[in-house]
């Protein structure tokens, strides 16, 4: 059993991008400072995307050239969908991309306008052109669509099985609108470890029906040690009716901490950080548990 669980810090994309009013870059920026200052070593900073689509997004630039320079020991990633912001993350010093896809093509639609067949033609446009950048493959809708519904996990398996065959080493299963149980969770982590032993999953699970922790928790103890949650469980998606916050940073790091897993992240500072987060963004949707505990936990003897 691993010890060492790898938490992607998404809350500068997956929160942010769900706000009505825009955050100043300066607000986003201190967001990132709390989030560096409690560990946070792995920090998906924001999303290469149109700006008609996402208007919160467009100082991507401006994000991402900032904490590139600031923090050169941290690993940052950055959500792309076309080879348009591959170009522009690399250009900023982004080594990293999560090159969405969803795993139902009517969700692919609605959110990046692309179908199965055009999103896969443009990855192979994005290797070709930056063989250097690494990718890992979001494949959004997993474990369930709001629009398809669910699909059973060997039509996960044979949807991966062009992009493992294009190189990608990396996939994030996502479950965009928190539809998942640990039962199914279980399933398709296994089919796909026993399809491809040598892609190295993550899990990016929503906690609409307050499954986040036990979904994540499956996905650990099935053997996947990177995980993605938000600060303050800030999140959504504005292009899946239903969709709502991530799982907590705050709260997953408590229970893997407590659990003796090695995240690197300090709980306390962490939860200023969220509750700081939470005055900031006052009509953000949060679905953090620890930042409304008020009594604080008595410390373990000596
Ligand atoms: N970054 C910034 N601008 C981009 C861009 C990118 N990655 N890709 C395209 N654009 C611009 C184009 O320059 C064009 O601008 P113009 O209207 O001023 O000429 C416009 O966006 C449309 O370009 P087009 O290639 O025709 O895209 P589209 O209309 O088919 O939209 C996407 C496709 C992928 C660009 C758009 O759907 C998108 O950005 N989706 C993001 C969804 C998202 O972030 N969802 C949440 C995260 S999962
Ligand atoms: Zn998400």
């Amino acid at each position: 059993m691993h010890t060492k669980v790898q938490v992607y810090e998404v809350g500068p994309r997956d929160g942010f991008q769900n706000l009505k009013q825009y955050l100043p870059l300066e607000e986003k920026l201190k967001i990132i400072d709390d989030l560096v200052a409690s560990g946070v070593k792995h920090l998906q900073l924001t999303s290469f995307v149109s700006p008609k689509a996402i208007p919160q997004m467009k100082d991507a630039m401006e994000v991402a050239k900032t904490c590139v320079q600031k923090y050169p020991d941290v690993d940052f990633l950055a959500l792309v969908p076309n080879l348009f912001g591959a170009k522009m993350a690399w250009d900023c010093g982004i080594k990293k991309i999560s090159y969405v896809v969803s795993l139902s093509e009517s969700h692919n639609k609605a959110n990046i306008n692309r179908t199965h067949e055009e999103s896969l033609a443009e990855l192979k446009k994005i290797v070709e052109a930056y063989p250097d950048l690494h990718i890992c493959l979001d494949l959004a809708t997993t474990f369930g669509c709001p629009f398809e519904g669910k699909k059973d996990a060997q039509e996960v398996v044979a949807f991966l099985k062009d992009y493992v065959d294009l190189g990608v080493k990396e996939v994030n299963l996502c479950d965009t609108i928190g539809v998942a149980n640990p039962k199914q969770v279980r399933e398709i982590i296994s089919a796909v470890q026993t399809a491809y032993p040598s892609v190295a999953l993550q899990v990016h699970i929503h906690d609409t029906r307050n499954m986040g922790m036990v979904n994540t928790l499956a996905a650990i103890e099935c053997g996947v040690d990177s995980i993605q949650s938000t600060l303050g469980g800030l999140g959504g998606c504005p292009f899946a009716p239903g969709a709502s916050g991530n799982l907590a940073t705050e709260d997953v790091v408590y229970m893997l901490n407590d659990m003796g897993y090695d995240t690197g992240i300090d709980f306390d500072r962490l939860l200023t950080a969220s509750k700081r987060e939470k005055t900031v963004i006052p009509d953000g949707v949060f679905s953090g548990h620890h930042m409304n505990i008020q009594t604080p936990l008595p410390k373990d003897k000596a």
